[in-house]
């Protein structure tokens, strides 16, 4: 499917706060990838399907990742807030036609992070924490930490995501921690280096 069919179907299926926000991301990780040397389309593309299941029920999302015969963590499949990654890489690759298999890790994974992340799925990861809508305390600073360092800024981004969901005492999936704590590790190697 052509990027701009594939625009106008989310114009259609999401929500106008929602939409605002997918445009953010994918104008966000086309700027990352440009920066830091990824495909700026690939980035793009990633960006504007990352949340195309976002607003589906939970049956709805555990269905597609059957479809897409995913093996998708317990803790996962019972979280729409978890589980729209997996769903949205199925339903961009089953609906969408993307077959690119970097693009569809890189939703997959844009919620939760994981261990020795792509560039690509770092990229979007951190443009959907980044983009021009969101505002949260701190935003700025993670702007500004975007453009010098991508991987301390991501540190930065899964630590303000750890922090948040320790302080309504909800459940952390591990490989957010493990992911943050890769991260952790692999900048002490280089610093002793
Ligand atoms: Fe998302
Ligand atoms: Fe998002």
């Amino acid at each position: 499917m052509h990027i701009h069919q594939i625009r106008s179907e989310l114009k259609e299926c999401l929500s106008a706060k929602r939409y605002r926000h997918t445009e953010g991301v994918a104008a966000s990780s086309r700027e990352l990838a440009a920066r830091y040397g990824a495909s700026p389309e690939k980035a793009e593309l990633a960006g504007w399907v990352h949340d195309c299941a976002k607003e589906m029920t939970l049956d709805e999302m555990k269905a597609l990742v059957r479809e897409g015969g995913l093996a998708v963590d317990a803790p996962v499949l019972k979280s729409r807030a978890l589980l729209h990654g997996p769903a949205g890489s199925v339903y961009a690759r089953l609906h969408f036609g993307i077959d690119d298999a970097e693009i569809l890790s890189a939703v997959f994974y844009h919620t939760t992070g994981k261990p020795d992340m792509s560039l690509l799925e770092k990229i979007v990861f951190l443009a959907d924490y980044i983009e021009p809508s969101r505002d949260f305390p701190g935003v700025e600073e993670l702007r500004a930490l975007a453009e010098q360092d991508l991987d301390r800024a991501l540190i930065a981004a899964y630590d303000s995501t750890i922090r948040h969901l320790a302080e309504q005492h909800v459940y952390i999936y591990d490989l957010t921690i493990a992911g943050r704590n890769y991260l952790i590790l692999s900048q002490r190697h280089a610093q002793a280096e």
